[in-house]
């Protein structure tokens, strides 16, 4: 059993750079890029998976203009990366025609497993790496996921913000986190069936949901926090500090 890790990283990270532009600033590279310590994002998490004795090969999904320059930075700044087989493929115009493209080039058996991640969750730990190969491993799917904290609202959208609908019971909600394991024939079928009905998901595990095959959660971390807003920066930088 080979464990191949995919990471999605071919976003343009508009919620960033539209912050930077109404502050004026230039908008920043896609966030996968943005640095971190004077190391971008991605290469922080490309570590954390190279650390890892299970994961065998990584393939990252990148923008078809940002491959030959990233291949090229890793060979000159992240040596230790390629430690590891990696792969560099074409992503898509969504995340999950990116994660497509990545099991399209990924040789995997049917029993191997397939670990995806954001590239923007640069604090994953080891731990929960392992925790979730091995849940992926018992129960075929498997993601990290926190309990929610705050009391959840399901809205209406209008033209001036949002008017509450319904309150749903914080004890049946779990916040959804990367990794997300599965085996390999478990995600390649629920693609393949995605694909043919033209379902769009948000993460992985929700299209491995509609194709019936039940999914565990085990425990993430409040730390495993997915860089998305310049808030989320200053708590990124606060974290490596530590
Ligand atoms: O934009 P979003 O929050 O969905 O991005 C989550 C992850 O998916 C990021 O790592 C981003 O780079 C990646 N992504 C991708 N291809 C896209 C859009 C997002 O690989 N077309």
């Amino acid at each position: 059993m080979k464990v191949v890790v995919i990471i999605p990283a071919a976003g343009l990270g508009t919620r960033m750079a539209s912050a930077a532009s109404a502050k004026g600033k230039r908008p920043a590279a896609s966030k996968q890029f943005t640095e971190l310590a004077g190391t971008p994002i991605l290469i922080h998490t490309l570590r954390k998976f190279v650390a890892s004795v299970e994961v065998g090969e990584i393939c990252i999904a990148l923008r078809a203009n940002e491959i030959e320059g990233f291949r090229a930075r890793l060979e000159k700044e992240a040596k230790d990366v390629l430690k590891k087989k990696v792969r560099l493929v074409e992503g898509g115009e969504h995340r999950q025609q990116s994660v497509a493209h990545a099991i399209a080039a990924t040789s995997a058996s049917p029993d191997d497993i397939v670990l995806v991640h954001d590239a923007v969750r640069p604090f994953v730990t080891a731990e929960l790496i392992h925790y979730v190969i091995e849940a992926a491993q018992k129960y075929g799917a498997a993601i990290a996921g926190v309990p929610a904290v705050d009391t959840i609202k399901e809205v209406q959208r209008t033209a001036e913000g949002a008017v509450i609908t319904a309150t749903i019971p914080r004890e049946r909600i779990v916040m959804a986190q990367t990794p997300q394991g599965f085996r390999f024939d478990v995600l390649k079928k629920a693609f393949d069936e995605a694909t043919a009905d033209g379902f769009m998901g948000t993460d992985e595990a929700s299209l491995v949901e509609r194709s019936g095959h039940e999914v565990a959660v085990v425990m993430g971390s409040a730390r495993n926090i997915k860089i998305t807003t310049p808030a989320d920066m200053e708590l990124a930088e606060f974290y490596l500090g530590k």
